[in-house]
C-alpha cells in the first residue's frame, strides 16, 4: 500500500533552491547521505539537474517500483520534460535510438527479438565459456608482478570478452570500443565528442552487421542479421543500434560490479570467505546482496510523465520529469532490514539494481552468471588478496553513469 507522507503531500512550489542531483557522496561505498534524508522527510521532492531543470526525485522503494511499473511514465529522452543525465547522453540518444529509450509497443518489438538470447537457460549454456575466460584471466594476472590493477587485469576484460563472444565482436578491438564507451558514459564529456564517438561506434557495429549479411556467423549479431535483417524486419542500422546497446550495457556495468564488489568483500573478510567457499545458494545470495548494496547504476532511472499520475500521495503532472532513484530504493529501511549492512542471509531481497518494469535489465541472467563465477574464482585463486594502496588513494567513478572504482591496485 502506498503511504501518504504529510510533508511530501504538500507540493513544494515554494522551494526555491532544490538540492543538486546527483548529490556528493560522503563514504564512497554508500549512497549520498542527503538521499537518506530526503527518503525520510521528503520522499518525492524537486532536485536541480546540470541543465537547470528540476524534476521530481523519488527515493522510496515502494514509490520507485510504482513509477517503474507504470506505463504512463515514458523512457523517451526526446519527450519534453525528460530529465537527461548529461548533454552527452542527449546527443548520443538523438543520433542512435535504442530500445532502452523507447516506450511500448515500439520498445517491446525490439526487446522481443533478443529475449531468446538472454533466457536463464540460454545463458546457463555460456557457463563453460565464462569459467574458461575467468580462469585464463586469473592465471594471466597471477603471472603479473604485484601489485596489479584488478580493474585492468580482471574486472573489465572478463565481461568485455564475454560480451564479445556472445555478440560476435572481435575482442581485438577492445581498446577502441572500451575507450569510446567510457567516454560516452562520462557525464562531463562534451556533446561534440560524444556525438563523434557515438558515430564511430555505430559505424563499427553497422560494418559488423554488413559483414554478416555477406557471410553468416553463429553469434548474436549473426543470428539477428540472419533472422531479422535479411527478412527486412530490421534495417542494418537498427540491428547495429541494438548491438551497440548490448555492447555498452554488457561490459561497463558488470565490470564495475566486479571491481566495487571485490573492494567491498575485501573490507568484509568474513563474508569474503563465505563467498569463496560457499555453496551455490550462498554465492547467489551474496551476489544479489552486493548488487543491492552497491547499485552501480547510481544516478536513477529517468522517466517523464505522459499523464497526471498519483505517486506516494503526490500528483506528478503530465510533462514533468521524474528520477526513480533505485540507488536509494535499495537502501530503504521500509523494505530492507538494516539496509546499510552487507547481509548474505536476508530472507528476501527484491532489490531494484536491475531496474523494474518493462525496461528491467535484459542482460541480468548474464550479469548474474558472470558475478557468480567471478567473485569465488578470484578469491580462491588469490586467498590472500588485499588492496595495495591506502583507502584515500582510490579514485571513484563519481563522474560516470555507472559507479565503481577507476582502478583497484591489489596484492596477493
Ligand atoms: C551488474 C550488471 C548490470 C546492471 C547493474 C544493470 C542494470 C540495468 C538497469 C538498472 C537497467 C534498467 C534501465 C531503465 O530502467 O531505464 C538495465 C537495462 C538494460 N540492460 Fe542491464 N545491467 C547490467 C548488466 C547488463 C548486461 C550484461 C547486459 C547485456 C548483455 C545488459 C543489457 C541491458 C539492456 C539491453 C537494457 C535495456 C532493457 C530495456 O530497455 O528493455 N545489462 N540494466
Amino acid at each position: 500500500m502506498t503511504t501518504t507522507n504529510p510533508i511530501a503531500s504538500q507540493r513544494r512550489d515554494d522551494e526555491i533552491d532544490p538540492p543538486r542531483y546527483p548529490m556528493p557522496r560522503g563514504c564512497p561505498l554508500d549512497p549520498p547521505a542527503d538521499l537518506a534524508r530526503l527518503r525520510a522527510s521528503a520522499p518525492i521532492s524537486r532536485v536541480a539537474l546540470w541543465d537547470g531543470s528540476t524534476p521530481w526525485l523519488i527515493t522510496r522503494y515502494e514509490d520507485v517500483r510504482a513509477v517503474l511499473a507504470d506505463r504512463r511514465f515514458s523512457s523517451d529522452t526526446e519527450k519534453a520534460g525528460y530529465p537527461p543525465t548529461s548533454a552527452a547522453q542527449l546527443v548520443r540518444r538523438r543520433s542512435t535510438r535504442s530500445f532502452i529509450a523507447m516506450d511500448d509497443p515500439e520498445h517491446a518489438r525490439y526487446r522481443r527479438m533478443l529475449i531468446s538470447e538472454f533466457t536463464v537457460r540460454h545463458i546457463a549454456g555460456l557457463r563453460p565459456m565464462v569459467e574458461r575466460v575467468t580462469h585464463e584471466l586469473l592465471e594471466a594476472m597471477a603471472a603479473r608482478a604485484t601489485p596489479a590493477d584488478l580493474v585492468d587485469a580482471f574486472a573489465l576484460p572478463l565481461p568485455s570478452m564475454v560480451i564479445c563472444q556472445l555478440l560476435g565482436v572481435p575482442y581485438a578491438d577492445h581498446d577502441f570500443f572500451q575507450e569510446h564507451s567510457r567516454s560516452l558514459l562520462d557525464i562531463t564529456t562534451e556533446p561534440d565528442e560524444a556525438l563523434r564517438r557515438n558515430e564511430e561506434l555505430r559505424g563499427y557495429l553497422v560494418e559488423l552487421v554488413a559483414r554478416r549479411e555477406a557471410e553468416p556467423t553463429d553469434d548474436l549479431l549473426g543470428r539477428l542479421t540472419e533472422r531479422r535483417v535479411r527478412t527486412r524486419e530490421l534495417t542494418r542500422d537498427e540491428a547495429a543500434s541494438m548491438g551497440l546497446l548490448l555492447l555498452i550495457a554488457g561490459h561497463e556495468t558488470t565490470a564495475n560490479m566486479i571491481g566495487l564488489g571485490t573492494l567491498t568483500l575485501l573490507r568484509h573478510q568474513e563474508q569474503a570467505v563465505r563467498m569463496r567457499d560457499g555453496e551455490p545458494a550462498v554465492v547467489n545470495a551474496a551476489v544479489e546482496e552486493l548488487l543491492r548494496l552497491l547499485t552501480v547504476t547510481h544516478i536513477g532511472r529517468r522517466r517523464v510523465a505522459t499523464e497526471d499520475v498519483q505517486i506516494g500521495g503526490m500528483t506528478i503532472r503530465a510533462g514533468e520529469g521524474v528520477i526513480a532513484a533505485n540507488e536509494s530504493a535499495n537502501r530503504d529501511p521500509a523494505e530492507f532490514v538494516h539496509p546499510d549492512e552487507l547481509d548474505f542471509d536476508r530472507e528476501t531481497n527484491h532489490h531494484v539494481a536491475f531496474g523494474f518494469g518493462v525496461h528491467q535489465c535484459l542482460g541480468q541472467p548474464l550479469a548474474r552468471l558472470e558475478l557468480q563465477v567471478a567473485y569465488p574464482a578470484l578469491l580462491r585463486r588469490f586467498p590472500r588478496l588485499r588492496v595495495a594502496v591506502p583507502a584515500e588513494e582510490l579514485q571513484f567513478r563519481n563522474n560516470m553513469v555507472v559507479y565503481g572504482v577507476h582502478a583497484l591496485p591489489v596484492a596477493w
